[in-house]
């Protein structure tokens, strides 16, 4: 006798995390993946057939074009905000995804806003869906930034229903804006908007109508407190393009990244200034992350960074106060990985002998840029050694180089680049590494082989 219960496996319950889109099969109070806090709420279960199935047959014809013949490409389309087409490397593609995260008030919706309205005004059609502002706020802000008269379509609606029913029955936008992800709501799913399975299934949805009709689609995402897209990481795979927009609030300074392009580098960046009239885009930026003291001063040093194909002067700053009390020393870090300046404290430690654990140790990154380079190791500990012996640097001199934890100073990538740079801005010392490729003749460079000899350097001041 044919029995179908027998055959269907029990649907096992399952707890998926609201914050990076896990599965557990377990109720926990913390995320196995993210270690966020009572974020696994129960997810509808996922039915499981054991009967077999014959996918063989059945199905439509599915279509091939070859890649040896010849055919149309989509035609990238430029923004006309340089900074946002180098980011994009080169400009928006039709049909594409992109999902642009960054924190809130950083900037998103004014980059977007500017970005819509110079598309619209070469006459291509572009459609601004906000879920988080009503129409009128939108329009206010177009009216600050002097783009009232930009024939952009706007609209305040959170249904993704309503809204693919509405393109529907228009011709297709070349831009279509969804501001954000997380405020959308489809009526098929279960779920309050921005749970995982609501981002998931309206962006699925949102994005099928980009690819069918050739949109060019933005997707606004939320960031959560460790930087990452909130909602689920399986929309980073979803989408063509994940950008993120950032910066300190407090300052003027934002940076537009992309950390995946599956249609250009992800190293180029475009670089904003947050100005009265909406952002302003910055052509040369090498400058901006330096305070503009002439005087060398004790606990700062300079980190030639390289941004894609342009150069990025920065100036790290350390400040070390020594505790009285037996008290435990604090360490904040802001535009730095935490972790990274524990094991560069370690490594000064044991390696050459310094002594931070009566210390606290502030490090902060100028201009509110944010550093993940490796080569800035260097220039992070000479800071932190300048700090200690409260000793100036060499004026007009630059570190780079990566510290391993044996202590030895490794080389970097493009050294030879980031001097020659460097040495067209006015900068004349360099120290880093013994081995740089090229350009180290470009100022006077010192080779350092550890870091003991940077500690010499410093504090014997030779
Ligand atoms: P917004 O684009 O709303 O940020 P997001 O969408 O990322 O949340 O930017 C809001 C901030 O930008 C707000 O705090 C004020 C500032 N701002 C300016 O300084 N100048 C301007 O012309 C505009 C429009 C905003
Ligand atoms: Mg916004």
């Amino acid at each position: 006798m044919f029995r179908l219960a027998g055959l269907m496996a029990k649907p096992k319950k399952r707890y998926v995390c609201q914050a990076c889109g896990s599965v557990s099969h377990r109720w926990q109070g913390q995320c196995a993946d993210c270690a966020e806090w009572n974020t696994l709420v129960e997810d509808a279960p996922a039915t499981v057939f054991s009967m077999k199935h014959d996918l063989s047959s059945g199905g439509r014809a599915v279509e091939f074009v070859e890649l040896d013949k010849p055919g149309p490409l989509p035609v990238r389309q430029p923004t006309g905000l340089a900074e946002f087409d180098r980011a994009l490397g080169g400009g928006l593609v039709p049909g594409s995804a992109i999902l642009l995260g960054g924190d809130p008030g950083i900037g998103k919706s004014t980059l977007l806003l500017q970005a819509a309205a110079r598309i619209a005004r070469e006459g291509r059609g572009v459609v601004y869906v906000s879920g988080e502002e009503a129409s009128g706020q939108v329009r206010m802000r177009a009216a600050r930034l002097g783009l009232s008269d930009a024939p952009v379509k706007l609209a305040a609606a959170t249904g993704v229903r309503d809204i693919l029913t509405t393109l529907g029955s228009m011709d297709a936008p070349g831009l279509l804006v969804i501001d954000s992800i997380q405020t959308m709501h489809s009526d098929t799913i279960e779920g309050a908007p921005g749970t995982v399975s609501q981002v998931r299934g309206c962006a699925f949805e949102l994005i099928r109508y980009a690819k069918e009709n050739g949109v060019a689609l933005v997707l606004v995402g939320h960031v959560t407190k460790d930087g990452s897209i909130a909602g689920p990481r399986v929309l980073e795979h979803m989408v063509d393009v994940v950008m993120s927009f950032e910066g300190e609030r407090s300052h003027q300074y934002r940076i537009l990244r992309a950390l995946k392009n599956r249609f250009g580098a992800v190293d180029e960046i475009g670089v904003f200034a947050m100005a009265g009239e909406g952002l302003e885009e910055v052509d040369n930026p090498s400058m901006l992350f330096l305070s503009g003291r002439d005087e060398p001063m004790a606990g700062s040093a300079v980190f030639p960074a390289i941004e894609g194909t342009r150069p990025v002067l920065v100036e790290i700053q350390a400040l070390i106060v020594r505790l009285q009390s037996g008290a435990t020393p604090r360490r904040a870090v802001v535009g730095w990985d935490t972790g990274r300046l524990a094991m560069l404290l370690a490594v000064l430690e044991s390696r050459c002998g310094l002594n931070f654990s009566s210390a606290e140790v502030y490090l902060n990154v100028a201009g509110g840029y944010r550093l993940s380079d490796p080569a800035a190791d260097l220039a992070v500990a000479a800071a932190l050694v300048s700090a200690m012996s409260d000793k100036a640097l060499p004026a007009r001199s630059i570190w780079l180089g990566e510290v391993s934890l044996a202590g030895e100073i490794r080389p970097v990538a493009h050294g030879g680049l980031r001097l020659r740079e460097a040495a067209k801005l006015g900068f004349d010392r360099g120290f880093g590494p013994l081995d740089v490729k090229g350009g180290s003749s470009a100022l006077a460079y010192d080779g350092l082989g550890q870091l003991a000899n940077l500690v010499d350097r410093v504090i014997g001041n030779s």
